[in-house]
């Protein structure tokens, strides 16, 4: 008689069927990867043709993400590009702006005989950098000697921190476009130059023809 246990049932399987179970466990599994599809080379090219498009297209259009090319969120008063304006331009309307340069030097450079030296042919503006730069942003006062006439009218007055004040920039542009304006063939003047001399003679007064001539 059989106890009613689960540990006293007799074995499942026979010694034949498990070694049999065992040889087929251990034969050739069938090549599972076999099953796997290739993708199909039509999609390939597909895909790499979209990743073509899209470098050529943020090679061409994204403007480098630089901000000041294109945004199209960006308000008006942000375009902070910077637009050099030609220092020729610019100074010839300096030259001609209300109370400016053309008041007493006039339009033509001419200046008024005996009281407005002329500033076409004269040998201060076509001189040394330093002494027209001076004489702009300090002013000039007593006797001068201009196309070898002699001027003692009226004074000429500051254009730096004793008089109207102007920026390097504007000094430097006016003087480019007066030095290059009715026949004068001098070098463009540089704000860096103007700064240089303003650093240099800091809150200077009017300068006199013998001082000037001492500057090189
Ligand atoms: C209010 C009249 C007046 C204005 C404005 C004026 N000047 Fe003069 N300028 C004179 C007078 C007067 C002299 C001669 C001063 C003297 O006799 O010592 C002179 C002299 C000069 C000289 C040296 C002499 C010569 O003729 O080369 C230069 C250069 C010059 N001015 C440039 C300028 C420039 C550039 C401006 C404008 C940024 C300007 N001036 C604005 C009156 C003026």
């Amino acid at each position: 008689m059989t106890p009613n246990d689960p540990t006293f049932q007799p074995a499942a399987q026979t010694d034949e069927e498990l070694l049999n179970a065992h040889e087929a466990l251990l034969a050739k599994q069938p090549d599972d990867r076999a099953h796997y599809k290739l993708m199909p080379l039509a999609l390939l090219f597909f895909f790499s043709g979209l990743i073509l498009f899209a470098a050529t297209y943020l090679n061409r259009y994204s403007g480098h993400f630089d901000k000041t090319i294109y945004d199209e969120n960006a308000l008006p008063t942000d375009h902070n590009v910077e637009v050099k304006i030609d220092p020729v331009v610019f100074g010839k309307q300096l030259f001609a702006s209300s109370g400016a340069c053309v008041t007493c030097h006039q339009a033509s450079g001419q200046g008024v005989p005996g009281t407005y030296p002329p500033l076409a042919g004269s040998e201060w503006v076509n001189g040394p950098d330093e002494r027209v730069i001076s004489i702009v942003l300090y002013g000039l006062q007593g006797t001068v000697h201009v196309t070898s006439k002699s001027f003692n009218a009226a004074v000429m007055p500051s254009f730096g921190p004793s008089g109207f004040n102007w920026s390097d920039e504007k000094i430097a542009d006016v003087l480019t476009y007066v030095r290059q304006e009715w026949g004068n063939k001098a070098s463009a003047v540089t704000a860096d130059q103007v700064a240089a001399v303003r650093a240099k003679d800091g809150a200077h007064t009017a300068w006199t023809e013998p001082d000037l001539l001492q500057i090189k």
